[in-house]
């Protein structure tokens, strides 16, 4: 196969929704169809059950479980589609937000009785900011749902995306009869089903008006017809330009436990999702074509068993090849680093990997070399564009608890903040430390990490904070004077550039007003700096 093919050949996405919509059994289920996997239940799940705060051990041993999981690859229809896991646990939101800077498309999972949730909007908010191809998949039909028009609505409203059926339900909750498939044009029948196997529970009826379709949907085919016919004068017809785009949702309806409605999605995502696409970088565009390495680093994980300090480090290929051996160019140090062991993933599976071309991801043994968003090149110096930081929404003073290990926890806090578990803040006015965080459970991590890992020991103080953000101006007058006006607020992040610290809604809104001139940002673009 020429290089050409290869790159041609990947589907690169991430499977993304709001805990407990289906995404863990969608996923599943599509590695089932794969044949990457033969029985259901083969992938451990990443849902990480709900423990008290204080068990966030648990937690990190879940996702230890999970590291094997962050990829998935199998084949279809000679296709080579890599799945990126996401965590399943909301305090780990900005792992999945990083995650989506390394797909070329997604698929979001909506429970048909919730509709959009809360997640489901961030999620949505990220792949809107890349343009990313978004195909919709309503789970759970098989209960009580709300009307499909109204989830139709709903996700354009809320999720500010254009929509195309490309099925349509039958029914819901007891009398869910099947879907009517749009893109394939056939009627495809829910009845007794095995959910342990691809291939149960589907009758397919090409002609609607048949017989056997007539006897088969009863009353439920009147409704069909005429909804079918609202479809046609009101949903746009699918273009595949405006969801290149990331403009226009195909949506699906299924029940992904029951295996039904899943292989057609994954026909119509094979069909039509893009293969790895051009990457922007602070000095050029990079097309996958190209014949030399570029990468980037989108995740870093650390094993918490003391016995194994290893991290993984993600590799996101965008361009050429990357071989087993030979050395890259590591652009953030401007040394040259070779990998004897890199891995791929396969299920369950880690395997190590000779030949890895642009859309595969590798991981890569790392012992504090990486952090996210380093490049790795054949020598060129370039920074992929594109890895945000979004603005926190918890904070805490952090402070030194034993000021004999001040050396140990200065290192510790600038390795944690690489790995992305939290952003630091340091203040202008006195320099004290900020933690900011999406999420509780990341104040544990920090502090047991500290005290394990670095043996130093911290202890947080409450501040009362509304959000981070980043802020620009051409108008030099009103920077200046908006510094020193709120001076007390502001503070510098871990790469030098100067954050606003709102103290709350109103405060940001005020701020916002009275410096029209300043454009404040909720996220930043996490860009390597060298270590000079
Ligand atoms: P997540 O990864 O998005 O958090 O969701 P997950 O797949 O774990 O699914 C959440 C729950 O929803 C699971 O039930 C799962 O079985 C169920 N589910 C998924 N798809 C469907 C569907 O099409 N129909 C119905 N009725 N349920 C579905 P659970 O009770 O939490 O776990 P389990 O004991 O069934 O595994």
């Amino acid at each position: 196969m020429t290089f050409k093919q290869e790159i041609e050949r990947r589907r690169t996405l991430a499977v993304i929704a709001h805990p407990d919509a289906g995404k863990t059994t969608l996923t599943e289920k599509l590695l089932l169809f794969g044949g990457a996997i033969h029985i259901a239940g083969a992938v451990k799940s990443n849902k990480i059950l709900k423990p008290a705060t204080s068990d966030f051990m648990e937690i990190e041993r879940q996702r230890g479980i999970s590291v094997s999981t962050s990829v998935m690859t199998f084949e279809y229809c000679d296709r080579k589609i890599n799945i990126l896991d996401t965590p399943g646990h909301e305090d780990f939101a900005e792992d999945t937000y990083r995650t989506l800077t390394a797909v070329d498309s997604v698929i979001i999972v909506i429970d048909g009785a919730k509709g959009v949730e809360l997640q489901t909007r961030r999620l949505m908010e990220v792949c809107r900011m890349r343009n990313t191809p978004v195909i919709v998949f309503i789970n759970k039909l098989d209960r009580e749902s709300k009307d499909p028009f109204d989830l139709l609505d709903e996700i354009e409203k809320e999720l500010k995306i254009n929509v195309v059926p490309l099925s349509w339900p039958i029914g819901d909750g007891a009398s869910f009869k099947g879907v009517y498939n749009r893109f394939e044009k056939k009627l495809q029948l829910f009845y007794s089903v095995n959910k342990q196997k691809s291939d149960a529970g589907i009758l397919e009826i090409i002609d609607l008006k048949s017989d056997e379709a007539v006897t088969a949907l009863g009353e439920a085919n009147k409704r069909l017809q005429d909804d079918l016919e609202i479809i046609e004068t009101v949903y746009p017809e699918f273009d595949k330009t405006e969801y290149d785009a990331g403009k226009l949702a195909p949506v699906f309806f299924g029940s992904a436990v029951n295996n039904f409605g899943v292989r057609e999605l994954l026909n119509c995502f094979v069909e039509i999702a893009p293969y790895p696409q051009k990457s922007i970088t602070d000095t050029r565009e990079i097309s996958p074509f190209e014949s030399k390495l570029t990468g980037f680093v989108f995740k870093i994980h650390a094993n918490l068993d003391p016995n194994h300090r290893d991290r993984i480090a993600f590799l996101k290929i965008c361009s050429g090849v990357f071989e087993r051996n030979k050395p890259y160019f590591h652009v953030a140090s401007k040394k040259q680093i070779r990998f004897s062991s890199p891995n791929t993933f396969l299920a369950d599976k880690k395997s190590i990997v000779d030949k890895s071309f642009p859309g595969d991801i590798v991981g890569l043994h790392d012992t504090g070399t990486f952090k996210i968003g380093d490049t790795l090149t054949e020598g060129e110096i370039l920074n992929f564009k594109g890895i945000p930081n979004f603005s926190p929404e918890l904070f805490r003073y952090i402070e030194n608890a034993d000021p004999m290990k001040s050396k140990q926890l200065a290192k510790g806090i600038d390795q944690l903040m690489d790995e992305g578990v939290a952003q630091l803040f340091t203040l202008k006015i006195n320099n004290r430390k900020i933690i900011g965080c999406l999420g509780m459970l990341q104040f544990d991590v920090i502090q047991y990490r500290l005290e394990h890992e670095y043996g130093a020991k911290c202890k947080y103080e409450p501040i009362a904070l509304y959000k981070a953000c980043w802020f620009e101006s051409d108008d030099k007058n009103q920077l200046d004077n908006f510094m020193t006006r709120k001076y007390h607020n502001i503070a510098l992040d871990k790469y030098g550039r100067n954050v606003y610290l709102a103290d709350s809604a109103y405060a940001l809104k005020m701020a916002e007003d009275k410096f029209n001139k300043i454009k404040f940002h909720f996220t930043s673009e996490m860009t390597s700096v060298s270590y000079e």
